[in-house]
């Protein structure tokens, strides 16, 4: 399936509305999850719009693509890129490489998988070798990846009370005039 990048807002909230279509676990549309992991981002660390945004986005791929989650990291990367720029991209697309570190180098994590992060894990891989965690710990965006990540998990509660999809078209607005 070919999907262009997003060129406006408009079209990026519309395809994370569609997640409401989507699985995320058997009892979690993409979008909820969507909105929850964006939600615990902005809360505990207001300064980071960019993180925020990063972990509303970071499944988007598997709203607009349902079923088809194969490199669902890069490919929702590429769609938001142009929009929300560079670091965006590179934290959406960092979210599968720091479950395969933090199952590599945090012994209790693995076992608070859910079930199908579990089950989608060795088709992703498994855990990073040394030489991949090595690069990833150097890399300048290792903090806000590993935290998007960790919201990731969290943000799994089914009929969790979160903001509308609505109340994020400000933050992405400025995040989007930021990156052009
Ligand atoms: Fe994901
Ligand atoms: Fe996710």
């Amino acid at each position: 399936m070919i999907v262009p990048p997003f060129a406006t807002v408009d079209a990026l909230v519309a395809a994370l509305a569609a997640g409401a279509h989507a699985s995320d676990e058997p009892e979690l549309d993409v979008l909820a999850h969507s909105l929850q992991c964006g939600h615990l981002l902005h809360t505990e660390h207001p300064d980071d719009a960019e993180l925020a945004v990063a972990g509303l986005v970071h499944d988007v791929w598997d709203a607009v693509s349902p079923g088809d989650h194969r490199d669902h990291d890069i490919r929702g990367a590429v769609l938001v890129a142009p929009l929300l720029g560079a670091r965006v991209a590179r934290l959406v697309a960092g979210h599968v490489q720091a479950k395969r570190y933090l199952v590599a180098s945090d012994a209790t994590y693995r076992n608070g998988l859910s079930g199908r992060s579990t089950a989608t894990l060795l088709e992703q891989g498994g855990g990073l070798d040394d030489d991949a965690i090595a690069a990833l710990e150097a890399s300048s965006d290792f903090d806000a990846t590993i935290t998007l990540r960790r919201a990731d998990e969290r943000a799994k509660v089914s009929g969790a009370s979160v903001p509308a999809l609505e109340q994020w078209r400000a933050l992405l607005l400025e995040v989007s005039s930021q990156s052009g």
